[in-house]
């Protein structure tokens, strides 16, 4: 029995009294009003008073849907005919920082061409509205989410750029940071100049006893130049709640008057051109005393009303969960149980992207097999977001049951994985860089460019050359299972080329604590547009250029790689091999990757969903693997 009816009826008054019912897309939104009021109420119920908050987040939805464009409007409609757009085989992502890989939004139209020529369908801009001053966490501390960072362009230019790609095919995806702003936000500034109605934007307490109290369960994000989860403001006389950095104030999403604020925030950016949003640290959002402030439920009925309120506003908007947790935890963020289909479209899957370092680490991929088997089935309507490397660190997060159940230690696994990467293990070519380490446990989180970590940059300066063409195998075939999987594959700027770690960072004074932008380097143009136009021959650069753009060239044409079917990973016998299946309507696919650095036999029993003679698409030949076949070290076969 739908709920809430009256609450629903009298908004859909308001509603049809505030945008009219002549306009097309009027008509548009009332139906879709229609259709999803209820969601839209069971998820603002379970957090707020409907009777208030509802009535003041319709005008929201009614003023942005008349400040709307008609060509969104037209992308609406085309996107709810075809809600699958963001799920099949030939979208490919990019992430990059503006500034880093164009100089600026007139720069980026320049690029299009780039991104168009190497496959890009989804383009990630990193951090791009106006952050505090100095030091800002890489742009996640934002002090105007209604303006752009002003080096960067204007609004008008975003919406502009927007446009010039869609016309090239490419949806464009921004960050939103709603679990904090800067301490120059005007919301922070009006708390300080003590007007109670913004103070309660923050959580702020009067002396410690309460922050104490919660310090018992949170964990600690930036211990080394963060420590803690409150930090004592002056101008208020208490302790705000700062779980990352002290200058990031976690904003009350308690309040509905911050959750109306939001939605006019998303809405705004949708009326930019935004097609997706990546909801940053969205497990954090809720806070409840005695837990680890992650994960609560509240965190998803909140979604399913940011959802909702933007599918009718904006239906061609979809979300991105940023919530870097556990297999058991972040199935919720796809939507189970009464959120199903009705939160975030996508997530990104950072147990894979731990797993599969891990596995190139132990050339062992039991640990792999186990972690991804706790997982459930992803909803069909959503899809991972899949990656190598992004612009954060790496945490180690192994858990410790899971390591267990395959004979590990997790503790020393962890261990392993930061001197591994690091290249503090004796056998390792990876140079990363410790991030966070933590006095008690000795263990670290690592930074590093994907290439430098595959090994690719000792390679160079040994001058070997075996030893370059292993370590850019290697980095092939991790990249090829990131292509294989079946999300949206997330190329990080410069990866195309194998990119290697940049220390400038050391420096800018903004940037040289935080070594996360060791792995930040800006574009290297010289060698990216040589490598495209394959100038470069057999240098590293070149090649990894040509073989990321035959990835993608025959993951676009797989349909079997449609993101609704769930990717089933084992372990191979042969120890460092690992096989993907995909059973799929339009064919099943079993990949098979050897992460080690020696050749392994494949047994005909361990692709039980292949025929005798299957295609290995990414060379086009028929294989016969009746009798099980040999895998060369690092190599990737695609079978269909
Ligand atoms: C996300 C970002 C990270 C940032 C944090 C706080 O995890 O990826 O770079 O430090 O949120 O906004």
């Amino acid at each position: 029995m739908p709920q809430h009816t009256e609450a629903i009826a009298a908004a859909r008054v308001q509603l049809v009294e505030l945008i009219g019912t002549k306009s097309r897309g009027a008509q548009d939104v009332i139906d879709r009003f229609d259709r999803y009021a209820n969601d839209l109420a069971d998820g603002l119920a379970a957090v707020y008073d409907l009777n208030t908050t509802l009535p003041q987040l319709i005008e929201v939805l009614a003023a942005n849907h008349l400040a709307r464009d008609a060509e969104f409007q037209q992308r609406d409609r085309e996107r709810v005919l075809q809600p699958d757009w963001f799920q099949r085989a030939d979208t490919i992502g990019y992430v990059a920082y503006t500034d880093l890989f164009a100089k600026d939004l007139k720069g980026l139209n320049k690029k299009i061409d780039y991104l168009q020529g190497l496959g890009v369908t989804y383009l990630h801009l990193m951090p791009i509205l106006e952050p505090r001053p100095g030091a800002n966490d890489g742009g996640y501390a934002v002090m105007d989410y209604r303006a752009l960072r002003s080096d960067l362009g204007s609004m008008d230019e975003l919406k502009a750029t927007a446009k010039k790609l869609h016309k090239s095919g490419i949806s464009l995806t921004l960050d939103l940071v709603l679990n904090h702003v800067a301490l120059e936000h005007e919301w922070a500034e009006k708390a300080r100049a003590g007007d109670a109605k913004y103070r309660d934007y923050f959580y702020v307490y009067g002396d410690r006893s309460i922050p104490d109290q919660y310090e018992q369960t949170l964990p600690e994000v930036f211990p080394d130049f963060a420590p803690g989860n409150f930090t004592f403001n002056q101008e208020l006389n208490g302790w705000v709640w700062t779980t990352f950095n002290a200058y990031q104030w976690d904003v009350n999403w308690s309040n509905p008057n911050v959750f109306c604020e939001f939605a006019d925030i998303i809405a705004n950016l949708a009326n930019h051109g935004v097609d997706c949003l990546r909801l940053d640290a969205i497990a954090f959002i809720w806070k409840r005393m005695g837990t680890t402030c992650q994960n609560e439920d509240e965190v998803h009925a909140i979604t399913q009303a940011l959802r909702t309120f933007s599918r009718i506003l904006a239906p061609s908007l979809i979300f991105k969960a940023e919530a870097i947790v556990g297999p058991t935890q972040v199935g919720a963020y796809l939507g189970e149980g009464k959120h199903a289909g009705k939160v975030s479209d996508m997530a990104y899957h950072n147990s894979l992207m731990v797993q599969i370092w891990a596995a190139i680490a132990s050339q062992d991929a039991e640990l792999m097999e186990y972690t991804m088997g706790r997982f459930n089935a992803l909803p069909s309507s959503t899809a991972w977001g899949v990656y190598l490397r992004c612009h954060d660190d790496i945490g180690w997060a192994i858990d410790d049951s899971f390591a267990h159940e395959v004979g590990l230690n997790g503790h020393m696994h962890r261990l392993f994985l930061a001197n591994y990467f690091t290249g503090r293990y004796a056998m390792s070519d990876a140079r990363g860089a410790d991030f966070m380490v933590d006095e008690a446990s000795g263990e670290s989180r690592t930074s590093g460019t994907a290439a430098s970590l595959a090994g690719i940059e000792t390679a160079i300066a040994s001058k070997q050359a075996q030893r370059l063409d292993w370590a850019i195998d290697r980095y092939l075939c991790a990249y090829a299972m990131v292509f294989g999987f079946g999300g949206i594959p997330l190329l990080y700027m410069g990866d195309e080329i194998g990119m290697l770690n940049d220390p400038s960072y050391l420096k800018d004074e903004a940037k040289a604590e935080d070594n996360r932008w060791l792995h930040r380097p800006a574009m290297d143009w010289r060698t990216a547009n040589k490598a495209a136009s394959g100038e470069l021959g057999d240098k590293a650069a070149g090649r990894i250029r040509e073989r990321i753009e035959h990835l993608i060239a025959t993951r676009k044409r797989i349909d079997s790689l449609h993101a609704s079917v769930s990717t089933k990973v084992t372990a191979g016998k042969g120890h460092g091999v690992v096989i993907f299946e995909r059973r799929h309507p339009a064919g099943n696919m079993v990949q098979v990757y050897n992460l080690s650095h020696t050749s392994r036999w494949v047994n005909r029993a361990e692709l039980a969903a292949m025929g005798d003679r299957p295609t290995e698409e990414l060379t086009g030949y028929a294989w016969d693997i009746s009798q099980g076949f040999e895998i060369q070290p690092y190599q990737t076969l695609w079978f269909r």
